[in-house]
């Protein structure tokens, strides 16, 4: 039912080309005993979650999931607690070990890796920010920073230097040299995250980081990693199990459920399209009009129709909540502009549409997706 949104959402905005860094294939993790029997077995992979523990006391935690995270995209996965977050990143480098499926770092495989070489993939190429911060108390917040340097064997000046430099940009300018104890929830969620950047990895892994910490400290490092992914398009995973934070981070979302993908898109393709009724009731609160686009909102036109050549210009991925207010101002329709080419009108009706989701029974939605398909 959800193929063909999951197969648009195949594309990020963010990718710069060149392969995956992560490829995650038939990926399963069985906890339990003999549970590597579970993944192979038809007549056990179809059981709910519940049955499965039934009869065979097993829990499968990460059950046959398949993504690819793109170069410099913010990846989130997201969804309620228990449904598998954690011991999906975990195993990506086997913190956990995987039951079954394959797992690909920039085209090597991880699932077949050494103890030497995880270690190195865990030093240099995938670092983690935990939601506890894992800080060391009786180290400086320099030394704790230059941690994963020194592990690299990295000299101490060099590092401390390095460090100083990471305590800066995390915007801890002048707290170096206290300990973790002597600072706030959220400065030291700062230095989890500076020690991770300070190894300069391929991707930062992060498990629900910023849950620990009070809401508006938490908005505050949300800005921060959205600056410090535009600035330094470092790719990243992020579980969280707050969909206004997957929604705020997220170039691409996973949602999952009892330890499934059930839904892999752009935010505004998971709120304007949700694959079923349970991404429905999930995404039932957003405000659809900062997350959905003026491109779903138009209804196409004529390049050389009268009402083509009028209005405001807009792009097709204006959010249609400014595109409201552009339209309030200006008192007439706006026209939606691609490559020179007008291909849309929006006017207060097809934007009303959006907020007051009558795109969600009726069919103007369906009409509205087709016809834009064939724009
Ligand atoms: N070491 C373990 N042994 C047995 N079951 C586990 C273990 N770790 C996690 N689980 C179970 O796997 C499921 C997913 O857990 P988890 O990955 O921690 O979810 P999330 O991070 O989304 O809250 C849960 O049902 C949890 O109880
Ligand atoms: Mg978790």
């Amino acid at each position: 039912m959800s193929e063909p949104r999951t197969e648009r959402s195949e594309t990020s905005p963010a990718d710069t080309g060149g392969g995956p860094v992560f490829s995650v294939r038939s990926l399963w993790k069985v906890f339990g005993a003999k549970a590597s029997r579970i993944p192979g077995d038809s007549s056990l992979t179809g059981l709910s979650q519940a049955e499965l523990r039934e009869k065979t006391g097993c829990t499968a935690a990460v059950r046959d999931v398949s993504f690819d995270v793109h170069k410099g995209e913010v990846f989130v996965v997201m969804g309620l607690s228990g449904s598998g977050k954690s011991t999906l990143v975990r195993c990506l480098t086997r913190l956990i070990e995987p039951t079954s499926g394959e797992i690909i770092l920039d085209g090597e495989d991880v699932v077949g890796m050494d103890k030497e070489q995880l270690r190195e993939v865990r030093r240099h190429r995938a670092a983690m920010v935990f939601q506890n911060f894992g800080l060391l108390p009786h180290r400086s917040v320099i030394d704790n920073v230059a941690y994963g340097l020194e592990i690299q064997g990295m000299g101490k000046e060099e590092r401390r230097a390095k460090a100083a430099t990471m305590v800066e940009k995390v915007g801890l300018e002048g707290l170096g040299e206290r300990r973790p104890g002597q600072l706030s929830g959220g400065q030291q969620q700062r230095v989890g995250l500076a020690r991770a950047l300070a190894v300069d990895p391929e991707v930062l892994l992060f498990d629900e980081p910023f849950s620990a910490l009070d809401p508006l400290i938490r908005r505050d490092m949300q800005e921060e990693v959205i600056r410090l992914h535009r600035e330094e398009g470092r790719t990243m995973v992020f579980i969280t199990h707050d969909l206004s934070e997957a929604l705020r981070l997220g170039d691409r979302i996973a949602l999952m459920r009892d330890g499934q993908i059930v839904q892999l898109g752009t935010p505004e393709e998971i709120v304007a399209n949700p694959a079923d009724d349970y991404v429905r009731d999930f995404v039932r609160d957003v405000p659809r009009e900062q997350v959905i686009s003026v491109r779903r909102a138009m209804r196409p036109v004529d390049a050389d129709a009268p009402e083509a050549t009028t209005g405001t210009e807009l792009a097709p991925d204006t959010l249609v909540s400014d595109a409201i207010e552009t339209v309030a101002r200006s008192g007439e329709h706006c026209r939606v502009v691609e490559n020179g080419r007008t291909v849309g009108i929006v006017d207060y009706a097809a934007l009303l549409t959006v907020v007051a989701r009558l795109d969600e029974n009726g069919d103007a939605g369906e009409g509205t997706e087709r016809e834009v398909a064939t724009v």
